[in-house]
């Protein structure tokens, strides 16, 4: 196991590239491999373990894929497996993409049940009521999910949850909904800017869709989808999270590569708490020229200030002045980094879903863990901004979504050392 050590007190000023964005290469894959009659070429593609974890899962069902340069070269073969075996799928939730996908393709799926994870149970039963309603027989036994049908049908459907709107149900429904037969509307879908990247994806390969970017998909089916090229839009949360990384070691960094459209409510978030964000055409200057102000955010699906951002934004209010309250509506439980912020000297209590945090003049280094990928990247941009040495343990979890991690941030002023354990 690798770790990370991190001198603090380093302020960062340069330019940051924002690399190809995860969740949206994941299910583009999924459905370039699956539903695909051709080869498909995928540009801005981040060098993640999450791709090269699915990359081994569509390979497992007999995909060929090359990865060279940040492109995916991705050749699904005419003889499809239908098994995501527990091994592979127990490493990546997202392998849960399959299921949809296999389903319309060849009629049938058998798919690892996936597991709870550290930011919480994560139930799937949205992908499992979408795939229903059009028409596929769901079971599940023995830690697999069984899912049949000889041709989906297409219908209407509302697929949000108590917790809004499902990133990954509305991936898989959608995918398998492209070769339905007849026309699927699903309402309450999700709208982050992934889902509209699959969609158009999915529209270039000869998918019938309307409603990209807007909770009400209109999907009417099609016999087929070609293979196609694509470039992948950027990581709006590695974006924030160097966004965060400027504003806490009071630098002067320019974020490369996102647009405000991409990242609504976390620039306004981060604006409210006294950062300035200078936007153009290619990206976005952060400096801090005050101090930074406690604010209240609340999580929720986009256009809302997003679940994956709440860690970094937690990171840099430990350091504002008054006091800040996180409502965290998405993934409840998922505060397992406040305990080791306040390892470093933050001032964090939970109550349920909140988190109040009452600023404190400074952090101090101390061996922490990363429990998650975004726990993690709060940490290095906390680590960053303390006094000392920082220590981050469990780096894995941050190289499942951060590509070279200290090498980005080391290029503009950090001092950040990866070793092995
Ligand atoms: C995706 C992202 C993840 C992000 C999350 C929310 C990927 C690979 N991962 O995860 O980084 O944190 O969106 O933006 O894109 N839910 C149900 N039943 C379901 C599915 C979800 O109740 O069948 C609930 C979840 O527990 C959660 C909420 O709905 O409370 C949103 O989850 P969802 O959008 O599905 O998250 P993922 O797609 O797993």
């Amino acid at each position: 196991m690798e770790k990370l050590i991190i001198k603090g007190g380093t302020r960062l000023e340069g330019t940051i590239p924002v690399s190809g964005c995860k969740n949206a290469v994941l299910p583009i894959a999924v459905a370039a491999a699956i539903l695909g009659d051709g080869v498909s070429v995928l540009h801005n593609v981040p060098n993640l373990t999450d791709v090269m974890t699915l990359r081994a899962v569509l390979q497992g069902l007999g995909a060929t894929i090359k990865f060279k340069n940040s492109t995916l070269y991705i050749e699904p073969i005419n003889h499809l497996e239908h098994e995501a075996p527990y091994e592979l799928v127990r490493k990546m939730r997202a392998s849960i993409y399959v299921l949809g996908p296999l389903v319309a393709k060849l009629g049938k799926a058998k798919v690892s049940f996936p597991g709870g994870c550290a930011i919480g149970p994560r139930p799937i039963d949205l992908h499992i009521r979408g795939l229903e309603h059009l028409g596929a027989k769901v079971m599940v036994e023995k830690g697999y999910i069984y899912a049949q049908a000889e041709r989906l049908t297409g219908t209407e459907m509302y697929l949000t949850g108590q917790h809004g709107p499902s990133v990954g149900a509305t991936a898989n429904v959608l995918m398998a909904a492209t070769l339905a037969q007849g026309t699927t509307v699903i309402r309450g879908a999700a709208c982050e800017p992934h889902i509209s990247d699959l969609a158009c994806f999915l529209k270039a390969m000869g998918a019938d869709i309307e409603g990209i970017g807007t909770s009400v998909l209109t999907i009417r089916g099609v016999k087929q989808l070609r293979g196609t090229e694509h470039t992948v839009i950027s990581d709006d949360i590695e974006a924030g999270t160097f966004i965060v990384a400027g504003a806490i070691t009071r630098g002067d960094v320019y974020v490369k590569g996102i647009t405000h459209q991409q990242i609504p409510a976390i620039s306004e978030k981060i604006t409210e708490a006294g950062v300035e964000l200078d936007w153009d055409d290619n990206g976005v200057r952060v400096t801090t020229p005050r101090e930074i102000r406690g604010i209240d955010v609340s999580t929720a699906p986009f256009p809302g200030f997003p679940t994956d951002m709440q860690a970094q934004v937690m990171g840099m209010l430990c350091l504002a002045s008054g006091t800040s309250l996180i409502n965290e509506n998405v993934h409840t439980d998922r505060f397992i980094h406040a305990a080791e912020l306040n390892r470093m000297g933050a001032d964090i209590m939970l109550d349920g879903g909140k988190a109040i945090i009452n600023g404190v003049s400074g952090l101090s280094g101390a061996p922490v863990m990363a429990s998650d990928l975004r726990a993690g990247a709060v940490l290095v941009a906390a680590g960053m901004a303390a006094s000392g040495e920082t220590v981050v343990s469990r780096v894995y979890h941050i190289d499942r979504g951060y590509e070279s991690i200290e090498k980005k941030l080391n290029n503009v002023g950090a001092n950040i050392k990866r070793v092995k354990d």
